[in-house]
């Protein structure tokens, strides 16, 4: 399972990147607004510098949602840099604009995934990845991480070549579960990575090697 942060904080990208396990960043425009990014400069320059952290795919949100205006949006982006993946709604006009990417090689990661139905279209029309949001799903009283198990299964049947992107993860146990569930991606807040690695057993154990290595230093 790949690995990718979701933030548009670059701080939090450069240290995930300095794990060395980091495959990719997704965006969107609620985190890049978090960021104080203001006007299409600004957001350019912010990709770009994204881009100047992090070797991997780095999804890039278009804001609107008729077809020409994806289109115009998503071929600014994608000329930014190789690794720049257009993250497009799963809407009408979005299917089309996937499907006009797809036939001009540009990579797509379709966002706003909350059935399977969504993702099945999503995958026909050549998305490059689809974000099933898990945390907003269990927000609601559903099961975010069945949808994962039900895409994993209708995918691996249909012989889709889309990677399941699992997105909106809450915490170190969703993304164990998103690599049970067979997730081609997982994409998480810093604190959450940073979650898998701790537990209390490590901490003490730690703490008496390093204390008994002072008897023989
Ligand atoms: C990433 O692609 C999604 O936009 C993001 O994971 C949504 O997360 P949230 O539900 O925590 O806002």
């Amino acid at each position: 399972m790949k690995f990718f942060i979701d933030t548009a904080n670059l701080a939090q990208i450069k240290e995930a990147n300095d794990l060395g396990i980091l495959d990719g960043v997704t965006t969107n425009p609620s985190l890049m607004a978090k960021e104080g990014i203001k006007g299409n400069d600004a957001v350019m320059q912010h990709y770009k510098d994204i881009c100047n952290i992090v070797d991997g795919d780095i999804s890039a949100e278009v804001v609107s949602t008729d077809f020409e205006t994806m289109i115009e949006e998503g071929k600014k982006f994608a000329a930014i840099h190789k690794n720049i993946v257009v993250k497009v709604p799963i809407i009408k006009e979005g299917i089309k604009a996937i499907k006009w990417f797809s036939d001009n090689g540009i990579r797509t990661n379709c966002t706003l995934i909350f059935s399977a139905g969504q993702a099945i279209l999503a995958a026909k029309a050549g998305a490059t990845y689809v974000s099933p949001f898990l945390g907003r799903l269990d927000d609601i009283g559903s099961d975010g991480m069945e949808l994962v198990h039900q895409l994993r299964q209708i995918f691996d049947m249909q012989g889709y070549k889309t990677e399941i992107l699992a997105a909106s993860i809450r915490s170190p146990l969703h993304i164990i579960k998103c690599a049970e569930a067979g997730a081609d991606v997982c994409t998480c807040p810093l604190d959450s990575i940073l979650g898998l690695l701790k537990h209390p057993l490590t901490d003490s154990g730690l703490a008496k090697f390093l204390e008994d290595a002072k008897k023989f230093a």
